[in-house]
């Protein structure tokens, strides 16, 4: 599907969903009026094949697809798609779900245009049986099956758990050719060190880490040294869950954001963020629409430099 980033699309897709009128001015105004531009896209080291920076975390829309349907779930897929974002974070769920969830990753359009990544993760099934090198095949062949991607975007190991166990399995995996990247996540600072041991002794494609004006310690070693060695980075928990705005509450925007393109404090963040250049896709979680749309606006217009991000951090912390 050729879909054009432009800001008419932008603006039909946003009547065509009925949201326009359910978000903030300000929120609409800055989509709308940086719509006229591309997303900012990063590539990925080594490569020509560039991200969109700004991604989506799917689990808790994908957990409502069995009992809500998958609507919800479509219509925010769709919503990334018109903004031009493209990167889908998934990790394995009950096999019932993963199925309903890649009958919508199989709609044309979705397989076409999404890079979805996957996960050996901790699901019950996995610990039922005793987490060994047999069951991480099964679950990665499950997904496999239910998403029906060959070959896979990116397969990772979540949460880095039983790494020696299932990172020869992933490198079996790329090298027959079933994923195009292999990775590791944490979204734990105190599994930081134990990820730059990996990153330097077996030199992943791609890491994902958790990193924001809450959690800023990846940036010190984790992202420097991912930049040095060429991985591609994605960053997970930016708002800590929806701990980000519970310190934020009550409090303006500074006026200053705009010297940044910044209308809301989702984008102060995300921005911040991608202040970073080793990031490649920031992945925020929302069933909401209207965030979405909010997040995905912090992939357009102009970013923070470093003096500019010192301040963004002083003023954060003044109000945490
Ligand atoms: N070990 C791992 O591999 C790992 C661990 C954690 C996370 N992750 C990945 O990272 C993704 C994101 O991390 P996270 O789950 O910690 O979530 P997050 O993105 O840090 O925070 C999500 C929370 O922020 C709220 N929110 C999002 N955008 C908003 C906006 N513009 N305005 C106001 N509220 C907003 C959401 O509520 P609403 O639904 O109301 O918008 C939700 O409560 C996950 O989905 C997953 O893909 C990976």
């Amino acid at each position: 599907m050729n879909i054009k980033h432009t800001r008419r699309s932008f603006i039909q897709s946003v009547s065509a969903f009925g949201v326009a009128g359910l978000m903030p001015p300000s929120v609409y105004s800055q989509v709308s009026s940086t719509a006229s531009n591309v997303i900012r896209k990063r590539a990925i080291p080594g490569t020509s094949e560039m991200l969109p920076v700004v991604g989506f975390g799917s689990t808790a829309a994908v957990m409502q697809v069995l009992q809500d349907g998958p609507d919800l779930l479509t219509q925010l897929l769709d919503t990334m798609l018109s903004m031009g974002a493209s990167v889908v974070d998934t990790a394995p769920r009950e096999e019932s779900i993963d199925e309903a969830f890649g009958k919508v990753l199989q709609i044309p359009r979705f397989r076409d245009s999404l890079f979805v990544t996957s996960k050996i993760g901790l699901r019950r099934w996995l610990a039922e049986r005793g987490v060994d090198k047999e069951g991480g095949i099964h679950q990665i062949d499950l997904t496999r099956r239910f998403f029906d991607r060959n070959p896979a975007d990116l397969v990772q190991v979540e949460s880095m758990t039983d790494i020696d166990i299932h990172w020869p399995t992933l490198k079996e995996l790329k090298d027959r050719g079933a994923a195009r990247y292999i990775g590791i996540t944490t979204s734990a600072t105190a599994d930081h060190e134990r990820m730059e041991a990996f990153m330097r002794r077996e030199n992943p494609d791609f890491i994902q880490v958790n990193f924001s004006l809450l959690e800023p310690e990846a940036e010190q070693r984790i992202l420097p040294l991912a930049q040095d060695m060429g991985m591609g980075v994605l960053i997970n928990s930016p708002f800590n869950g929806g701990e980000f705005f519970r310190v934020i509450r009550g409090h303006d925007l500074p006026d200053w954001a705009a010297d940044f393109d910044c209308e809301t404090w989702a984008q102060f963040n995300l921005k911040y963020i991608l202040g970073v250049s080793a990031i490649n896709t920031v992945l925020t979680e929302t069933t909401r629409t209207i965030h979405l749309l909010d997040n995905i606006g912090a992939g357009f217009g102009r970013l923070p430099v470093a003096a500019m991000r010192r301040r963004i951090k002083a003023h954060f912390n003044s109000l945490a």
